[in-house]
């Protein structure tokens, strides 16, 4: 193998792609963002984008941009800052992107970059300067500004730059520059942002929701005794990438038999075998955005009884989760929703023993279903904003994004039925809030107990 296949590669869209990118989005986020802050007395905010991680030796981890940097920037390439003056006094607002130079060398072995004139051009920005001026200019942007917004304690070493360049300006007093009195976290401000989706986003979000939807077809389609979780899986990311996801939303569930009673199992490398269960948790990434789908279906195509209950248990709270999402309740409606199903379906089939309310009150539930049933989903797949607001959960309004993921996962017990024993099922969908319920825009993969098994069926026929 040449040397050179082990050099760092740097995962980035071609600058054809982005030249096709619609740029008002971001530069409408921008323009909100600079209101907010000027609303909160103004300032000047700094959002880096994430660091270059080393996975090993001179090898890197594929690089994805920092969320808030992106939402704001739609710019992929490592090293860059975006710096935003909301314009109170002393400068008109403006949205300064600091970025790599141009570099013909590196080019040649990374790829292309944009350099600070053609990224100013391309993305709407009002000016752009080398990445490697930032220390220097930043100081100047900073001195007699009220407010410094940025993201304290996400990042040790933008800490300490931040620091550096507040010393800086307070080292110019004597010169009469005063350093921001106050140091705000734009996090704040963003997260309400990006609780509520914009068109752009939400299109965006559909495609991610589609392609994921068609690659838990292809591991119904693909299913099979003997076979291996690492096999579906590798049917799971055929279908992303094949499709433009630029990667797994996150790592990928594929989860046969007892391992679906494991929350968290990642492992997927055990054989499938005639008679479980098999739970798939996996989605793609799409332009930056998530998707996040739970599918749970027999190895051999056809559910056992005891399978079937639970999956059909699962199946009615989830109904009952999505149908609770409407403008003006609060986030917690959906899972209350699923939570009484699912309580009354664990006293019917005798896991638990007692009343709907002593479950509840006791929570014993918890031991078969431990997790909530709903997250904020979009660029991240645990997305930012708040689920409380004060003493109130966050009431949904429309462009919220949600997952609705009830589940069911019975572990082996001297006092549960064995016919239950290593049964885990979720079922996980993506919805979107409109004015009158929701859409759920990952219905493209099936869920009834009759579209799955009929779809597997095809598969044995074939
Ligand atoms: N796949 C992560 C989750 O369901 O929250
Ligand atoms: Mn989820
Ligand atoms: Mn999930």
């Amino acid at each position: 193998m040449p040397s050179w296949v082990c050099l760092p590669v740097l995962a980035q869209r071609t600058p054809r792609y982005n030249q096709r990118m619609d740029i008002s989005p971001y530069r409408q986020r921008r323009v909100s963002l600079i209101e907010r802050m000027q609303r909160a007395g103004g300032g000047v905010a700094v959002i880096p984008t994430a660091p270059e991680r080393v996975r090993n030796r001179d090898a890197h981890f594929p690089y994805r941009a920092d969320s808030y940097f992106q939402y704001l920037t739609g710019f992929n390439e490592p090293e860059a800052v975006l710096v935003l003056v909301a314009g109170d006094r002393p400068a008109a607002p403006q949205s300064i992107l600091f970025c790599r130079e141009k570099n013909l060398e590196r080019e040649i072995w990374d790829g292309f970059r944009y350099g600070p004139e053609a990224a100013r051009e391309a993305f709407g920005f009002d000016a752009a300067q080398p990445v490697d001026e930032f220390d220097a200019r930043i100081a100047e942007l900073l001195a007699d500004q009220p407010a410094l917004w940025f993201s304290l304690g996400h990042d040790a070493a933008w800490d300490t730059r931040i620091t550096v360049a507040l010393n800086a300006v307070r080292g110019q007093s004597r010169a009469g520059k005063h350093a921001p009195a106050a140091v705000r976290d734009v996090r704040c401000e963003l997260d309400a942002m990006r609780l509520v989706k914009d068109a752009s986003e939400i299109g965006l979000m559909r495609r991610a929701a589609e392609i994921s939807a068609a690659a838990h077809i292809r591991a119904m389609r693909f299913t099979r005794p003997g076979r291996h979780e690492y096999e579906v899986e590798a049917e799971l990311m055929h279908e992303f990438r094949r499709h433009g996801c630029e990667a797994p939303a996150y790592t990928s569930i594929v989860a046969g038999g007892a391992n679906a009673c494991v929350l968290h199992y990642v492992s997927n490398d055990q054989p499938l075998r005639d008679g479980d269960l098999l739970l798939i948790d996996a989605a793609g990434e799409f332009s930056g955005y998530a998707s996040d789908i739970t599918r749970t279906f027999p190895v051999n195509g056809r559910f056992s009884g005891a399978q079937a209950d639970v999956y059909q248990l699962v199946l009615v709270a989830q109904a009952a989760a999505i149908a609770a999402v409407k403008p003006g309740v609060g986030f917690l409606a959906p899972h209350e929703a699923a939570l009484r199903i699912l309580v009354q379906g664990m006293l019917d089939l005798k896991l638990l023993s007692g009343t709907p309310e002593s479950v509840l009150e006791s929570e014993s539930y918890k031991r078969f279903y431990m997790h909530r049933t709903s997250h904020w989903i979009g660029k991240d797949v645990h997305d930012a904003g708040e689920y409380r607001q004060g003493e109130v959960w966050t009431p949904l309004a429309p462009g919220m994004a949600l997952t609705i993921e009830p589940g069911c996962y019975i572990r082996p017990a001297d006092d549960v039925p064995e016919a239950f024993w290593n049964i885990g099922v979720r079922i996980e969908d993506d919805v979107v809030v409109t004015d009158t319920g929701c859409e759920i825009i990952t219905q493209g993969a099936p869920k009834t107990i009759a579209d799955i098994e009929a779809l597997m069926q095809e598969n044995r026929n074939a």
